[in-house]
């Protein structure tokens, strides 16, 4: 049984592995950013891949995509992310400290569910509850300014004269990328609803809060799917993918006791959904334990149909000053079907523009998930050991390989199978230090299998293979190792 992990163990074998790096360490660090070191890299890298097999690579009916981080600013007026991609904050009068509106407690004591990116139009309806608000920094109870509408999105400039720069924001999302795309795809693949397009990249937010570790940070990668699917079929492709992305956190080695859905209530839907379930996991933080992983949303035909309106507006509406809401119900209606975002259906001769389920992950908090679930400690003759349990697709090492003396011949015969099995999958070479402390050492890196040469090797061709989980060690005849590692690694 695995023990439960405790935040400060996994961010302290983080860094001590070399996982992740407080960003811009030597110069004091720089609030809520984060490096990944060699081991974070390869384990972050294998997370990514094994969503692209799962999303792309194995499905006939999803592509792959990888769009710039800086879009047209017209992209986002019309995907509404301007104009309400915001959370609701609000200032403690005693102590001076801003908070997210969704993330204070109750004097009761009772904790409000967390509600992401609150649309600005509803500022007023959470004045009121702000009475029996606790400030977090100081416990004063409801003694809160009014709340206001924080912009969430990073703004940079383009352009290197001052009279043509032009003000654009940093991606608060990938999503966005993937529907101005959607007439590029269809018109050179043969994709056909329904069908998806995937991405995977980074998204920057400048959240209220920061988070715990890896949590919530203000740059951070998502792996997103749009699935494009003819309206009325939505719901059951929600529950296909709600069902998919659940199964791949299991399947990756996630326990289920530490997993749910959790459906949004309609007041906390985000401004394009129709409805939308969390995947969430127990996280060993937090007053709830239980957080979001992943978000699986119904978001209609909203953001095609956005795209739609905001073309139209630069190209034949201009001279309404690019105000969208100066376009007419009627005008739409008799237009939108005629526009490069309309989906026609060969086979039924019909027209409309498609629904899209969207499965977005956080790439970062899958691996804090991921580095949470591995984590194990116990006690071996007299000595504890520290441990990641990682699924061998995602250990960033999959074998050590060690001479079990530096002398007799061993090294060679060691470096021999490190230089064979290096061209199919990462390994590590180690010579240095007591064999039991090597173990150790991977062991806490996560890596499945340990390949020791010994005094034996010479006489009978054999090496050991040691596994990390059982700590069980096998005789394997030397020519044999490779298609060993590879059956037990399914690679
Ligand atoms: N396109 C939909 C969308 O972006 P979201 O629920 O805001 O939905 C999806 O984000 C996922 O991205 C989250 O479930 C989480 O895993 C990850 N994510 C969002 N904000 C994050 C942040 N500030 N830091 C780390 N991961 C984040």
């Amino acid at each position: 049984m695995a023990k439960l992990a405790k935040l400060d163990d996994i961010v302290s074998l983080c860094k001590r592995r070399g996982f992740i790096f407080q960003s811009s360490e030597i110069y004091g660090g720089l609030a809520s950013c984060y490096d990944y070191g060699p081991l974070g890299v390869e384990l972050k890298r294998n997370i990514r891949n094994a969503w692209w097999k799962h999303v792309v690579q194995m499905r006939d009916d999803v592509v792959g995509l990888d769009c710039s981080i800086l879009m047209h600013p017209m992209a986002w007026k019309a995907s509404g992310h301007a104009d309400k991609f915001a959370d609701l904050v609000t200032v403690c009068r005693k102590c001076g400290t801003r908070s997210r509106v969704d993330h204070l407690q109750d004097h009761q004591g009772s904790v409000e569910e967390h509600t992401e990116h609150i649309d600005i139009e509803a500022v007023q309806s959470k004045a009121a509850e702000l009475s029996r608000k606790v400030c977090p920094a100081c416990g004063t109870v409801g003694q809160f300014g009014e709340p206001m509408a924080f912009r969430l999105m990073f703004e940079t400039r383009m352009g290197a004269n001052v009279e043509d720069t032009m003000t654009l924001f940093l991606r608060p999302e990938t999503a966005q990328g993937i529907f101005v795309n959607f007439r590029n795809v269809l018109d050179s693949t043969r994709v056909k609803i329904p069908f998806g397009i995937a991405q995977i990249g980074k998204s920057f937010r400048n959240e209220v809060t920061t988070k715990a570790f890896i949590f919530r940070t203000r740059e951070f990668e998502q792996a997103e799917l749009e699935f494009f699917c003819k309206p009325g079929t939505d719901e059951e492709w929600f529950e296909h993918w709600k069902q998919e992305r659940f199964n791949w956190y299991i399947n990756l080695g996630i326990r289920k006791e530490n997993l749910r859905f959790r459906e949004h209530a309609k007041d906390e839907l985000a401004h394009y959904a129709k409805a939308c379930v969390d995947i969430e996991y127990k996280f060993p933080f937090g007053s709830g334990d239980w957080q979001e992983l992943e978000g699986i949303a119904n978001r209609t035909d909203f953001d095609l149909r956005q795209h739609q309106r905001g073309i139209r507006t630069m190209n034949e509406w201009y001279d309404k000053k690019g105000d969208l809401t100066k376009i007419t119900l009627k005008e739409e209606a008799e237009d939108y079907l005629k526009g490069p975002l309309a989906y026609f259906d060969e086979e039924t001769r019909e027209r409309y523009i498609p629904y899209v389920i969207e499965p977005s992950a956080g790439i970062d908090r899958s691996m804090l998930a991921f580095l949470v679930d591995a984590y194990d400690e116990e006690e071996v003759r007299g000595e504890q050991r520290n441990l990641l349990r990682f699924h061998p697709a995602l250990a960033p090492i999959k074998a050590g390989i060690f001479p079990l003396v530096k002398k007799d011949g061993m090294p060679e015969i060691a470096m021999n199978i490190y230089q064979d099995l290096k061209r199919y999958f990462p390994v590590f070479y180690d010579e240095k230090g007591a064999i039991g402390r090597r173990y150790r050492r991977q062991d806490e890196a996560g890596t499945p299998f340990c390949v020791t040469v010994d005094g034996q090797t010479k006489e009978d061709n054999t090496v050991t293979i040691r596994h990390r989980d059982s700590m069980e060690q096998v005789r394997v005849p030397l020519d044999q190792v490779k298609s060993y590692l590879r059956d037990k690694l399914d690679l």
